[in-house]
């Protein structure tokens, strides 16, 4: 396998959504990355893609104007595929998810190109050892399933198959860091980490609709203003932890008696943690160890995350229907295209969107912008609300 050393080529392979922004990542961090795609408008397509990405990067301060050209002369977009592949240090396949298109695509960068070249892929669930089963030198194929916008998401899910070799796993790990981003290895599972848990919650909300129990609208106001203020800050196992893991045995208990539906049957480990005693954040222990400041420590950091999202979304304007004549402070995302300082609110009022919709609704006595953060696109308003003219 190659050395981290001799990676200097990357390609491609694919330049659809992924694709593009994955080439961009490289060549953000000064790998001479080619992408490749089997039809010219799609170049065209990521060429124009890519330029976009990086002038959102500038405005959001991440990536300077004179760095630019620097990234840009970095990537190239080619239809010539046996040029880029027998050339490259690493691999990336980006085609669509269908196992064929994915087996065909891996074949032939087996045979293409150097067998100490590792190759990976994007997949969103499927089986490295399946989709690598016809390359030759099956041990340098890793799945690294990247986030949408990969240029920006850092966390990169990395599956070894069967036969997958430490050395392609250690080396698509390093590269990945010096990209920027992070690597979590997990075992060839489908869905691995992310879209096992992901497809279960989106399939138990969807079943709530078709079970006729809420409206879909109703279910994200639910999970945005519930569990999800919680798992950006904790993730849903220090969560659990944090809930008190006996109290999790209990509802699943019930919802699979109630139900008699297997996802809720509680899994070994947690009836195993709450009969040793071990419930959590409560008793120090739980499937982390915390001390006594250690569990301050993290109820205070999730109040503060709570309270600070909780804020923004306490912005939708039907939420502030209770406080007609009372000063009330309003945080509302803004449209990013819209630049504006505290001195000029009131135009701040005409061209946020969002605002815009919050003064249809009502008539404001009094307003007075006090603070703007550019980088979260976000604007504090002090408002006192009169009249309220909402359906
Ligand atoms: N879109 C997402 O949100 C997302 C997120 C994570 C992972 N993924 C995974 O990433 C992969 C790519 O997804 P996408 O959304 O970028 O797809 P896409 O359809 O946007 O792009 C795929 C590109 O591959 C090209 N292509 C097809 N066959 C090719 C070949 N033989 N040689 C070269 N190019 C070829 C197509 O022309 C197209 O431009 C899939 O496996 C998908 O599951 C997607």
């Amino acid at each position: 396998m190659k050395n981290i050393e001799q990676v200097r080529r990357v390609a491609i392979v694919g330049t659809g959504i992924m694709g593009t922004g994955i080439a961009l990542a490289f060549a953000r961090a000064g790998y001479q990355t080619a992408a490749v795609d089997t039809r010219q408008e799609n170049l065209d397509r990521a060429r124009k893609t890519a330029l976009n990405a990086c002038r959102e990067l500038v405005n959001d301060g991440l990536l300077k104007e004179s760095q630019v050209d620097a990234v840009l002369k970095n990537l190239s977009l080619t239809l010539d595929w046996d040029e880029i592949i027998s050339q490259a240090d690493f691999i990336v396949e980006s085609v669509p998810e269908i196992l064929k298109v994915k087996q065909g695509v891996f074949e032939r960068c087996g045979n293409l190109c150097s067998p100490e070249t590792v190759v990976t892929s994007t997949t969103s669930s499927m089986s490295i050892s399946e989709i690598a089963a016809h390359m030759k030198h099956p041990e340098r194929a890793v799945v690294t399933h990247w986030f949408v916008p990969p240029h920006v998401m850092r966390v990169i899910e990395v599956v070894p198959g069967k036969g997958t070799s430490d050395e392609a796993v250690q080396l698509t790990k390093v590269l990945l860091q010096k990209v920027g981003k992070t690597p979590v290895v997990c075992k060839e599972n489908p869905g691995f980490i992310h879209n096992y848990i992901q497809t279960a919650m989106a399939r138990a909300a969807i079943s709530l609709v078709d079970m006729g129990v809420a409206h879909a609208e109703d279910i994200d106001t639910v999970v945005k203003n519930g569990f999800a203020l919680r798992l950006a800050q904790l993730g849903p196992i220090r969560a659990a932890d944090y809930a008190g893991l006996e109290t999790l045995l209990h509802v699943l208990e019930y919802l699979y008696e109630k139900t008699g539906d297997s996802t809720f049957k509680p899994p070994a480990i947690l009836k195993e943690k709450v009969a040793k005693g071990e419930l959590g954040l409560k008793s120090g222990k739980g499937f982390y160890a915390y001390s006594p400041e250690e569990a301050e420590k993290v109820t205070a950091s999730l109040d503060n995350a709570v309270m600070r999202a909780a804020s923004l979304s306490s912005t939708r304007p039907d939420r502030c229907s209770n406080v007609f004549g009372q000063w009330r402070t309003v945080v509302h995302q803004l449209d990013p295209t819209v630049l504006c300082d505290e001195s000029s609110d009131k135009e701040l009022m005409n061209q946020s969107p969002g605002l815009a919709r919050f003064r249809r609704k009502f008539v404001l006595g009094h307003y007075d912008c006090r603070r703007f953060t550019h980088d979260l696109h976000v604007v504090e308003v002090h408002v006192r609300l009169k009249v309220a003219d909402a359906p």
